[in-house]
């Protein structure tokens, strides 16, 4: 088959830091749906039931939340190849790995902003055991009966002191293609949207106010309704889950979310953007105005403070508590969603 064009074909996974690994694998099965795939040195690898590979989250026990490690997929070996050199050329250090969760050899390196970046090509398909079968031969799994059930890993939003510089690394090095943006008065970039496929948006890199490298704001994950969006806050409310922002709809990308901290800390979205494709190949990149972008969101609630504020793992004088739910493993309710 004719591989699809571009260098990077896809996002792989997320290595995702907690402090408390059981409470936010806890999160992922219950709140979104996944399925812990299997448990083995301080990480929980955990899977979409749309996901073709082993697992699209890698949840690691760590001293604190962040984000560790995006990997995304290659087109082609020889695309895995390419993009080695062009970073080695682009004057990027990186280093080559024996691969994790059912992936081939990796290669690892840092975004301008210091993220742990990796690509990779080798990759296990995922096969079902009896009891996860899905009942249609093109599906990777069924349906889980708890949570939202998330179709995919959708985006990363990363904080990053200067957004331009790392979107022109991801069009520039990587191939990506640059769709939406904020363009504050004094002409900085502050917010930049990347696509590598024909989803509108894979990676995003925010400015990060606190002056921090290297920091997440949110992982994504995709549902197959608004509906799912709507039964996530429920199910959030019922188990005890902080729900910090929505249900609501963003103006830019004009994705239907709802943001949620995981035990762990770190900031979660569960979004609706299926329906929306930039399939054009001379796209014009979208800008956003500071004064646009001031009138906060397309509707629903204003901009909450903390969108703007929380990213993870927390800099001095952040918000560093754990997020548990008052609903996790069977216990009631204390009357405090916050420890
Ligand atoms: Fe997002």
């Amino acid at each position: 088959m004719t591989p699809p064009r571009g260098h990077i074909a896809h996002l792989g996974y997320a290595i995702l830091d907690t402090p408390d690994l059981a409470a936010t694998a806890w999160f992922f099965e219950n709140i979104l749906g996944m399925t812990e795939v299997r448990r083995v040195d301080g990480m929980s690898l955990l899977r979409a039931y749309d996901d073709y590979e082993e697992c699209s989250v890698i949840a690691r026990q760590a001293p604190t939340s962040g984000i560790g490690r995006v990997a995304f997929r290659t087109s082609s070996e020889a695309e895995l190849e390419s993009r080695v050199i062009a970073l080695l050329d682009a004057g990027r250090e990186g280093h080559w790995e024996d691969g994790i969760a059912g992936r081939g050899r990796t290669f690892v390196f840092t975004g301008p902003d210091t993220h742990e970046l990796a690509l990779y090509y080798d990759t296990d398909w995922y096969v079902a055991p009896e009891h996860l079968a899905a009942g249609l031969k093109n599906q990777a799994q069924a349906k889980p009966n708890r949570g939202v059930g998330v179709r995919r890993f959708d985006h990363v939003n990363f904080l990053a002191a200067h957004p331009a510089t790392d979107a022109d690394f991801m069009v520039d090095v990587l191939g990506g293609r640059r769709t939406e943006q904020i363009r504050m008065n004094d002409g900085r970039i502050a917010a930049a949207w990347v696509t590598f496929t024909d989803k509108s948006y894979d990676v995003v890199f925010t400015e990060d106010w606190t002056g921090g490298n290297g920091r997440l704001h949110h992982l994504a994950f995709a549902a197959d309704t608004r509906e799912d969006i709507l039964r996530a806050a429920d199910l959030a409310l019922d188990l005890g889950v902080h729900i910090e922002t929505g249900p609501h709809k963003h103006a830019i990308q004009q994705t239907f979310f709802l943001y949620l901290f995981e035990p762990g800390g770190n900031r979660i979205e569960i979004c609706n953007p299926l329906t929306r494709l930039v399939l054009a190949p001379d796209w014009p990149v979208v800008t956003w105005t500071e004064p646009e972008r001031a009138r906060g969101q397309a509707w629903g609630l204003g901009t909450i403070e903390t969108f703007h504020t929380h990213g993870t793992p927390p800099t001095e004088g952040q918000d560093t508590r754990v997020y548990r739910p008052t609903g996790m493993l069977g216990k009631r309710p204390s009357g405090d969603a916050r420890r």
